[in-house]
């Protein structure tokens, strides 16, 4: 099972199940998202889940069904039963209370089913946030109120970089589409039916690209289309009362749609260059006495999370916000990604904190040195290395450490140009990140037992079709010479990081 319970008691013998649907009922005294899955020997084939919550009842429902034979998961089986299994009690609780994944839908375009299906795979594997990146410089996926240009020109790119940028290659076809209000809508119901929160991202000020060629007066001068290359845009928005105008219009809309209390506004990879030319954001910057671009970035932020606090949610954030001086709101929550030590910052300096480290929970990452991985970019991360990976970094105090309220894994699309794809580089990575996000009993943290559990698992993985990596490496079609990459050694990473600190110590 994945993610393994914290205890499993054994009560003797074995009990024929004639249903597959056991009963459940809530028991507050619980904890909301804990379950006691009893399969009882007394009883000829009771099997009972006692939640917490709904939610706890889910997991459990959840625990349940890995115990059952596989092609009970497939969409069509005529298995009947009785099922042996031995009698046992389980007592399952969740270590962390956000287990998230992101999926950028941004960079390439993922239909509405393929979503839904993204979610209850997800869900299957007790992750309790779905955390949608919407929007980025080479794609815009959802309408705004006021503002259509952004799913006519926002959401579609002429052609598409195929592999990383010092290559230059390109195919010849347009991308894009978004997702309708009513899409989006219904994202969020499916989700809630499977305890997920759906957590909305809207990046800015930098990764706007396709806002700003959808909208020329957002930027900073430059025409330009939606970004057809990967990498950083430098096309990122001005300041001007019209743009926060917009920002607050865009964030309006996405709290009407997604309920979540945490909205994304990114706030990473922001070049601050098109400011520093502008004679009007200069002038902005001299009129609210601030000292530089880095104070004017969080000035903006402090603008957008009391937006979002005047609508009753609050702001989620990459790390580039501990970069933007005191201003940011203390109940900003930030995900570290570069490397550990933004996580350790983060908590630190009081906020919450969700830990998904580049290093360790970044699934665009190739995932073994095989030459045909696709697309191999950035250092080898095995779901061996993710099962190893702790989220609390060490040195923290003790209140310092409950700041890191989460773990996410994200789910980056440069290079995932379908579902297929997705599913490869997610699976199996995202059932070491499972267990991880759920926490481990001392007696199944070890890489062997995983790796006896995996063997197991993908069973159940291909009961439900999905396209995960082989255990025993890609399959000819999985490589993709069309689309070459640019590996890296962990060395070359962690000579970034220095860099990375040093931008954080600025403020
Ligand atoms: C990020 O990977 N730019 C958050």
């Amino acid at each position: 099972m994945i993610p393994q319970p914290k205890a499993v008691i054994d009560k003797g013998g074995y009990v024929a199940i004639k249903s597959p649907a056991p009963t459940t009922s809530i028991d507050d005294s619980l904890p909301s998202e804990a379950y006691i899955l009893d399969i009882d020997a007394s009883e000829d084939g009771k099997v009972h889940v006692t939640g917490g919550s709904a939610a706890g009842v889910f997991y459990g429902i959840q625990t349940f069904r890995q115990r059952l034979p596989p092609s009970l998961l497939r969409r069509g089986s005529s298995a009947t039963g009785p099922w042996e299994l031995p009698a046992q009690q389980i007592h399952d609780r969740p270590r962390f209370a956000w287990r998230g994944v992101m999926l950028d839908v941004a960079r390439h375009f993922m239909p509405l089913h393929d979503v839904l299906r993204f979610i209850d795979l997800a869900a299957f594997h007790k992750f309790n946030v779905l955390h949608l990146h919407l929007t980025d410089d080479q794609g815009w996926r959802l309408p705004i109120d006021g503002w259509p240009q952004l799913t006519v020109v926002g959401c579609w790119r002429r052609r598409t970089m195929q592999g990383s940028a010092q290559h230059e290659l390109y195919d010849k076809r347009p991308h894009g589409g978004f997702y309708s209000r009513a899409d989006l809508e219904e994202v969020v119901a499916f989700a809630s039916e499977r305890h997920m929160t759906v957590v909305p991202e809207i990046d800015m000020p930098g990764h706007m690209q396709a806002a700003v060629a959808s909208y020329p007066e957002l930027g900073n001068g430059a025409e330009v289309g939606v970004m057809e290359e990967w990498g950083i845009s430098e096309h990122v928005l001005n300041m001007s009362d019209k743009t926060l105008g917009f920002c607050r219009d865009v964030l309006t809309t996405v709290c009407d749609i997604f309920p979540s209390e945490f909205i994304g506004i990114g706030g990473d990879e922001c070049p601050h260059n098109e400011w520093k030319a502008n004679p009007d954001v200069q002038r902005r910057m001299k009129e609210l006495g601030l000292p530089d671009e880095d104070a004017l970035h969080g000035w903006f932020v402090t603008q957008m999370a009391s937006h979002l606090r005047s609508l009753g949610r609050r702001a989620f954030g990459w790390d580039e916000l501990l970069a933007c001086g005191d201003g940011i709101p203390a109940d900003t929550r930030i995900a570290g990604w570069r490397g550990i030590e933004p996580i350790k910052m983060a908590a630190q300096r009081g906020f919450e904190v969700i830990a998904c480290p580049d290093t360790a929970a970044y699934l665009d990452k190739r995932q073994s040195e095989d030459k045909n991985e696709p697309t191999p970019i950035g250092t080898v991360l095995t779901p061996e290395d993710i099962f190893a990976y702790e989220p609390v970094p060490a040195g923290l105090s003790k209140d310092e450490a409950g700041k890191v309220i989460g773990v996410q894994a994200n789910v980056w699309t440069e290079h995932m140009e379908s579902m297929r794809r997705v599913e490869y580089m997610a699976y199996p990575r995202l059932c070491a990140f499972a267990e991880v996000a759920w926490g481990k009993s001392k007696e199944d943290d070890t890489v062997a037992g995983f790796q006896d559990r995996l063997k197991h698992h993908v069973l159940y993985l291909d009961a439900l079709g999905v396209n995960y990596r082989p255990l025993t490496g890609p399959r000819p079609w999985d490589a993709r010479p069309d689309a070459p990459g640019k590996p890296r050694t962990m060395e070359y990473r962690m000579a970034k990081q220095s860099k990375f600190i040093a931008d954080l110590l600025k403020h």
